[in-house]
């Protein structure tokens, strides 16, 4: 790397060895999804998979999801972010507001959120439209959250540039005195939920031989959900 920070061609050297990507293969479980088994709503059918991935079969971090949000011009951009909460008005998760996936949310509101339970072969896509939780609501969640998740929230101006490592350490350090442990921290102006309204749900179940099942719960005008299969 140069001084500047700039990569060259120099550091585009790959390790010797390394496994081979083309060469994994997994053959997936040959159980289904069918229409019959379906519940009445995606919601409803998201806490069934939900719990299965939590509770039976104890994945790590089961309610981290991929968030894709686009800015004005249709450039995508994706992050890894924590469900906080769900319910039939939406997935709520929580973010920095001046954020990137912030800015492209106030510019287009449209967003897709993916969670990745491979251990399982299973797959959620859910594509709908975020709003900014209330306030009342945030800041019931922030009070939940350990003091040094709260000081973290203010010492981070989350997907700016920064220069070093200790000025991020030097501003949660300044916090951490203002504010000790037992001290309530106030909550950031800039910090809070966004609530992901779905107007489209599918649920993917690996199957042998790529033959995988895909139902996709689309909202209809008057609020109830058809069910189509996708194919593979
Ligand atoms: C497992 C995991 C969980 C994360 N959870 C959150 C979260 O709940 N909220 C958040 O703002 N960032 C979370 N992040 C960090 C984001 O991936 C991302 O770096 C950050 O939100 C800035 O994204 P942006 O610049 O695209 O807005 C998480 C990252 C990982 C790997």
């Amino acid at each position: 790397m140069r001084q500047d920070g700039r990569v060259t061609d120099a550091d585009a050297v790959l390790p010797g060895s390394f496994p081979d990507p083309a060469a994994m293969r997994k053959q997936y479980r040959a159980e289904g999804l069918s229409e019959a088994g379906l519940a009445a709503t995606p919601v409803e059918q998201f806490a069934r998979w939900f719990q299965d991935a939590a509770v039976e079969a104890h994945l790590f971090e089961p309610n981290a999801m991929v968030v894709a949000t686009a800015d004005a011009e249709g450039r995508p951009s994706s992050r890894t972010v924590l469900l906080k909460h769900f319910d039939e008005q939406g997935f709520v998760f929580y973010t920095n507001y001046e954020s990137r996936k912030a800015r492209d949310l106030a510019e287009n509101p449209y967003v897709s959120l993916l969670f990745p339970w491979h251990p399982m072969a299973r797959q959620v896509v859910v594509r709908g439209v975020a709003r900014r939780t209330g306030r009342d609501e945030t800041a019931a969640y922030f009070r939940a959250r350990p003091h040094g998740s709260q000081l973290g929230a203010w010492a981070s101006a989350q997907s700016s540039v920064i220069a070093t490592r200790a000025d991020l350490d030097a501003s949660y350090a300044e916090l951490a005195a203002r504010y000790p442990e037992g001290e309530q921290v106030p909550v950031p102006p800039h910090w809070g939920g966004f609530r992901v309204a779905p107007q489209s749900v599918e649920f993917w179940q690996g199957r042998l031989n790529r033959l995988h099942d895909r139902l996709r719960y689309v909202a209809e005008p008057d609020g109830s959900w058809r069910v189509e299969r996708l194919s593979p």
